[in-house]
């Protein structure tokens, strides 16, 4: 099974970032991480993380071409602007679950709302990375059952 992993913008910045919301981790703790669970749960996984929308969209789309059976997706604050994502996710047809690190929705108002959820099997939000973790741990779960 292969699992793509796409952080979106800032998300570079994590460590550095407002701390006291992201926590004092860096992306390449999360992407360790996330590569040790890929070893544990027998998961190809690659991570990849920008700053752009579009080559986010691109991204998506190549999934189709390197036979990514799941994504999950931390779009940032494309998750509150972007309708290509939100297009992109609902037409490659992969399952993909968002993840966010902090809990959207005890944060300012404009982050309640999330564009790319409803084309998602469902949004984790407020475990720190550990959502990253339960979000490949589902798509397993669920690949193995199919
Ligand atoms: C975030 C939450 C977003 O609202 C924010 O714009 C981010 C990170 C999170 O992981 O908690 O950049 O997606």
């Amino acid at each position: 099974m292969k699992i793509l992993i796409i952080n979106g913008p800032n998300l570079n910045l994590l460590g550095k970032r407002k701390p006291e919301v992201y926590g004092a981790a860096s992306l390449v703790d999360l992407h360790n991480q996330i590569n040790k669970v890929g070893v544990a749960i027998d998961v190809e996984v690659t991570c990849y993380q920008s700053n752009h929308e579009g080559d986010i969209v691109d991204r998506i789309a190549e999934a189709l071409q390197d036979n990514t059976d799941g994504i999950v997706i931390n779009p940032a604050a494309y998750t509150h602007t972007s309708i290509a994502i939100r297009d992109a996710i609902e037409a490659v047809e992969i399952p993909t679950i968002e993840v966010h690190i902090s809990n959207v929705h005890n944060r300012e108002e404009f982050r309640h709302t999330s564009l790319t959820a409803p084309v998602c099997i469902g949004q984790i939000a407020g475990l720190g990375f550990d959502g990253y973790e339960m979000a490949m741990r589902t798509l397993k779960n669920k690949f193995n059952k199919n």
